[in-house]
């Protein structure tokens, strides 16, 4: 084992040094050791295996000659310098690395991570961590576990995130538009409904998922609802009727109790679901005395069942039935198309949907029907339904779901472009984070606040990724690490459109236009 740990060696350790960070020097510069690549430290032969080899990261390196000084102010000699040959071999190179855990903890049958408690000894030697090892410890491929991408420091190592553990203690996928997010998890929705067999729901925002081709079975459902299993809080919600408002209440629950029991007999049409609402609304006798005060509750009740109706009837179907598993598939990859309706009728479906999956799973695992299959579901735009400053009807089911959702096997993956816009108590109950590269200080800021594991300098590699490659930690990740995350094949709805090119398109059908471009390009004189 202890052979296959380490490739070539680097360096050697220097200064004073602590069991966090330590200075090394570069022996053989040819080596080129990289940021963000991982090392080995032997702490040598007095230490047992257990605590003789620490894995650590590359934080910095950088790189000087002695003969080439700061202070150096004489250019004449520069020529010179360069053809003499001791200037070449006295080049040196040094860097930082971080200390992240002992070696044999993390390659043990259970693996953790375990820092080191002592500074390894000066001197001691730096190696290239071994690529066997990396795949010992990155790549998993065991039950639960998924490859999302590659080291980005080592590319010919996978790195692989457990499922189970994103469904337990949810995701954000952070990071600038354009970074990768959609691609993200358009890959770890494909892997988990084609490799693992699992179910996800899609909260498609922007009608990306819904367009593209992602080779696994694909459900695309409509954002739509049937009235008759709205609950009576969520019409409360909707109606705007306010919790003082105790005479509205009882006009309009006694009215929905009503109707339900009209419509479940079988006496009336699913679709008289609103006149039946209004008439039994019109129909409320009242308690007790005051008359004018409910006959004014009665016609305020019946001006907002209006209002609702003509708000959001586009979205109410009377045929949808009462089984979730008909709507949410299981064993598919559900997306709820959500691009052509507002952000408010989102809010109610959304709300509506994860309500009733909350539900159906508590039933399910009281042994009472209900829903059957733990579920991934994710709600991109999370700072629009899940806004921190602002009121949304999904807020409560998100944080609630984020606190519990564990005991009954929904998982909750949020995905934004501005973090500092989503509910802080949502984001932090995500224990996992795939950011890729993000910009805005006040945006970093607070990821690092709402984030366990990210250091100091995990944060300042942000802005400086490129697309596709993240910063992956939390419960579900072996190691925090930078990864090159995989390309989705297929995923094609969120592409950039290149307008150059079908402005083109459309300019050389057009003569018209043809014409202004020469003659522009005359002036211009080409
Ligand atoms: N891992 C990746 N590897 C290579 N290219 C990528 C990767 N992720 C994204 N891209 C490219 O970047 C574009 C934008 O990605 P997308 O996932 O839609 O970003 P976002 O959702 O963050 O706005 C994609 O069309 C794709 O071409
Ligand atoms: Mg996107």
């Amino acid at each position: 084992m202890e052979k296959n740990l380490y490739g070539e060696q680097i360096g050697s350790v220097i200064g004073e040094t602590s069991p966090i960070q330590i200075l090394f020097i570069v022996e053989n510069t040819r080596s080129r050791p990289r940021l963000g690549e991982y090392i080995v430290v032997d702490y040598g032969g007095d230490y047992g295996f257990r605590e003789r080899y620490v894995l650590g990261m590359i934080e910095s390196i950088s790189s000087g000659n002695p003969l080439a000084p700061e202070s150096f102010s004489n250019p004449h000699v520069l020529p010179r310098l360069r053809l003499y040959d001791e200037t070449r071999t006295r080049t040196y190179m040094r860097g930082t690395a971080r200390l992240l855990s002992y070696v044999s903890t993390l390659v043990s049958r259970k693996p953790f991570v375990e820092t080191p408690k002592t500074p390894p000894p000066p001197l001691s030697i730096v190696y290239r961590a071994g690529r066997e090892l990396l795949e010992k410890i990155f790549s998993n491929k065991g039950r639960g576990w998924v490859r999302i991408g590659v080291l980005a420091s080592h590319p010919d190592v996978p790195y692989s995130v457990n499922v189970n553990y994103i469904v337990q203690r949810h995701l954000a996928i952070l990071a600038v538009t354009g970074a990768g997010k959609s691609n993200t998890v358009a890959l770890l929705v494909t892997r988990i409904v084609g490799g693992l067999g699992g179910t996800a729901l899609v909260f498609d925002m922007h009608s990306e998922y819904s367009s593209s081709q992602l080779g696994v079975k694909t459900s695309v459902i409509e954002p739509a609802l049937n009235p008759l299993y709205l609950d009576t809080s969520e019409f409360l919600q909707l109606l705007r009727i306010p919790s003082n408002a105790w005479r509205q209440e009882l006009v309009f629950r006694e009215a929905l109790k009503k109707t339900k029991e009209s419509i479940l007999s079988g006496e009336a049409m699913p679709s008289s679901f609103f006149e039946l609402l209004r008439s039994y609304a019109r129909e409320y006798g009242g308690v007790g005395r005051k008359r004018s005060e409910w006959e004014r509750a009665v016609s305020s009740v019946i001006n907002k069942i209006d209002d609702l109706y003509d708000r959001y009837r586009h979205i109410f179907r009377y045929d949808i039935g009462s089984n979730l598993s008909s709507i949410i598939r299981p064993g598919y990859l559900n997306i709820m198309d959500l691009g052509g309706v507002d952000e408010d009728t989102a809010d109610v479906v959304v709300h509506h949907y994860l309500r009733r999956l909350y539900y159906e799973r508590r039933r399910y695992l009281r042994g009472e029907g209900g829903y059957p299959d733990p579920i991934l579901v994710v709600i991109e735009e999370a700072h629009v339904l899940v806004p921190r400053n602002e009121s949304r009807v999904t807020k409560y089911w998100v944080s609630r779901i984020a606190r519990e959702g564990r005991k009954f096997g929904i998982g909750l993956c949020l995905v934004s472009q501005r973090p500092k816009a989503i509910d802080e108590n949502a984001l932090s109950q995500t224990n996992n984070k795939i950011i890729l590269r993000l910009v805005e200080p006040n945006d970093l800021r607070y990821v690092q606040y709402a984030s366990e594991y990210l250091s100091d300098e995990l944060l300042k590699m942000l802005p400086g990724l490129n697309i596709g490659e993240a910063i992956v930690f939390g419960l579900m990740a072996p190691l925090p690490a930078v990864v090159k995350i995989d390309q989705c094949t297929g995923k094609s709805g969120g592409r950039d459109i290149d307008a150059v090119s079908e402005w083109g398109s459309r300019a050389s059908r057009d003569n018209s236009v043809l014409r202004i471009v020469e003659e522009t390009h005359d002036l211009a004189g080409f």
